[in-house]
């Protein structure tokens, strides 16, 4: 679990990625897809050129739900509960991809606020993104 401190850092820096969540979350993708090719072979019905409608929309939808995560930073299993079963039961999406997507995430943020991005802010959304991944990998089991 995050400390309060680490909590602090997290939604101080979402306060920023938030203003521009739909270009960071295409950003995320695009590093997960052109860094990982092998991510690619769960959107078969997706056109993953660079800038298309389906990749920013669905990096506006990752974003959203990143969030909700951050907005219940004490509950993220509740707030992430509908989309855990869908990544477990429906998607099948092994659960390594998800520290990929998160280091993407992370790499992002980290481009658009440099100076923010301090080891302690670092440290505190990698820690953030692993629960959330957690939550979202844990009805696997
Ligand atoms: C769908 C979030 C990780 C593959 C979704 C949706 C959201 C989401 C919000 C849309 C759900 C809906 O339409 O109701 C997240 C978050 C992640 C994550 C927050 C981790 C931080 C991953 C990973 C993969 C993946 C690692 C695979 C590499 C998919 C696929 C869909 C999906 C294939 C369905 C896309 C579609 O057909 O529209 N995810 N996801 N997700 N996710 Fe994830």
């Amino acid at each position: 679990t995050l400390t309060q401190a680490e909590k602090a850092a997290v939604v101080a820096i979402w306060a920023k990625v938030a203003t521009q969540a739909d270009a960071i979350g295409a950003e995320s993708l695009e590093r997960l897809f052109s860094s990982y090719p092998q991510t690619k072979t769960y959107f078969p019905h997706f056109d993953l050129s660079q800038g298309s409608a389906q990749l920013r929309g669905h990096g506006s939808k990752v974003m959203n739900a990143i969030g909700e995560a951050v907005k219940h930073i004490d509950d993220i299993r509740g707030a992430l509960a509908k989309l855990s079963e869908l990544h477990a039961y429906i998607l099948r999406v092994d659960p390594v991809n998800f520290k990929l997507l998160s280091h993407c995430i992370l790499c992002s943020v980290a481009a658009h606020y440099p100076s923010d991005f301090t080891p302690e802010a670092h440290a505190a959304w990698d820690k953030f993104l692993s629960s959330v991944s957690s939550v979202l990998t844990e009805k696997y089991r």
